[in-house]
């Protein structure tokens, strides 16, 4: 079969060719203080779980959210179970999360022991819907003592988990009133979330919450998490979970069953050094984003996420969805016609109710979600992104949905 650029599809769907002159999705830029913080790091002997970096890191990570501690871990996964932890999920209880976003929400809602309960987002700006929260906390659940119950699976409803997905944040100020009006915590997924704000508020600053830095975010370290609290009691305990339940370091005394979910100095020296050029790696998603939209949104079946006006969003990551009935095409396969042409693209979350992992865990229907689990398509949004490429990926996209620009 041939694409649309002339090209034979051998290429696996979402992979693009390697070649010299191919386009990555979503790789950080590692060009700055990196490898001079990493050489210090090694000098100093400081590669474990202790050091300079980690404490500055901390710093600047809970300087960047706008919180007064950031407990760092090793990955964001790790972050948001130790979260939901201190949010009081225990065994058997329900946490609200949207039905589209990264599948490690709703696992840290297992690791926790407790069950995702999936609901749509919206179809302006991609976020989990205050309004659905309400209607479900109201009309859906039922107080059975002091405990929101669902009736439908019996289980106590004990959290919400909005996630500000790919860099904008979710509606926070009104899924926080809903959650105090029900008498249920919220823990923020700002997993993708930091350098954005809410109202003003940065993300990561609505309580308690939790970020990556996998090598796809923002601020990357490699690998790596933290979890946001003002809360001077939360954050001991965090730091505590995160350490196998070390009463006492000198005696290997442990309270509890817990784990190991540390970040390495190391990984925060990479941390630090992103941290330094924040601003600028900000900028560039937010101006990548700009002139795809410049370019591209005035196609026929083309849709953006948009930007709600409460919201400034960092644009981490610029999606499209594509409606196949207005353009003929499908987004699978304009992804593989760019693949075709080595330009990579990442796919669209899978909804969480149609994993294999979480099936079935939404108690209402989610048509948005499963839209943009079809029609979405993330575009290549590296800082490194240059102009020439952009050029590439928007010449591409316009040729796969038949609406070349006229010239
Ligand atoms: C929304 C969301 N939550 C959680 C995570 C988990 O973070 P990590 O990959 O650092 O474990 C991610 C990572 O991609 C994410 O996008």
């Amino acid at each position: 079969m041939r694409c649309r650029l002339g090209c034979w599809m051998v290429i696996p769907r979402w992979k693009a060719a390697v070649r010299p002159d191919r386009v990555p999705w979503c790789v950080p830029d590692l060009s700055g203080n990196e490898p001079g913080y990493l050489a210090q790091a090694i000098a100093a002997g400081q590669a474990g779980p202790t050091g300079d970096f980690l404490a500055r890191f901390e710093a600047g990570v809970a300087e960047l959210a706008g919180v007064r501690y950031a407990v760092a871990t090793c990955s964001g996964t790790a972050a948001l179970h130790i979260a939901f932890l201190l949010a009081g999920v225990r065994p058997g209880d329900e946490v609200i999360v949207p039905a589209w976003t990264f599948v490690a929400t709703a696992n840290a809602v297992r690791h926790a022991g407790g069950h995702p309960a999936a609901l749509d987002i919206d179809p302006q700006y991609w976020q989990l819907d205050p309004d659905l929260v309400e209607d479900f906390l109201t009309r859906h659940c039922r107080l059975e003592g002091s405990r929101l119950t669902d009736p439908a699976t019996g289980r106590g409803v004990a959290a919400v988990a909005p996630v500000d997905l790919l860099g904008h944040p979710a509606d926070l100020d009104a899924i926080g009133a809903v959650a105090s009006r029900h008498g249920i915590a919220m823990v923020e997924d700002a997993a993708q979330g930091l350098g954005a704000a809410c109202r003003g508020r940065p993300a990561g600053g609505s309580g308690l919450a939790a970020v990556s830095f996998n090598a796809n975010k923002l601020i990357t370290a490699g690998s790596g998490g933290a979890i946001l609290t003002n809360d001077q009691h939360t954050a001991t305990r965090a730091r505590y979970l995160i350490n196998q339940a070390r009463d006492n370091p000198v005696k290997y005394r442990h309270g509890e069953p817990a784990w190991n979910y540390r970040m390495t100095n190391l990984h925060a020296a990479v941390g630090c050094a992103q941290l330094d050029r924040a601003g600028q790696l900000i900028a560039a998603k937010q101006r990548i984003h700009a002139r795809y939209v410049q370019e591209l949104a005035g196609l026929d079946g083309l849709m953006f996420q948009q930007q709600a006006p409460w919201a400034t969003a960092t644009r981490w990551l610029a999606t499209i969805a594509i409606n196949p009935h207005i353009t003929g095409t499908t987004a699978s396969q304009v992804g593989a016609c760019l693949a075709a042409d080595g330009i990579q693209t990442g796919p669209p979350w899978t909804p969480l109710h149609l994993t294999g992992a979480h099936h079935g865990c939404a108690p209402r229907p989610c048509p948005v979600a499963e839209q943009l689990g079809r029609d979405a398509l993330h575009l290549p949004s590296s800082v490194t992104l240059t102009a020439r490429q952009q050029t590439r990926v928007i010449t591409a996209v316009r040729v796969a949905i038949r609406q070349p620009a006229r010239i």
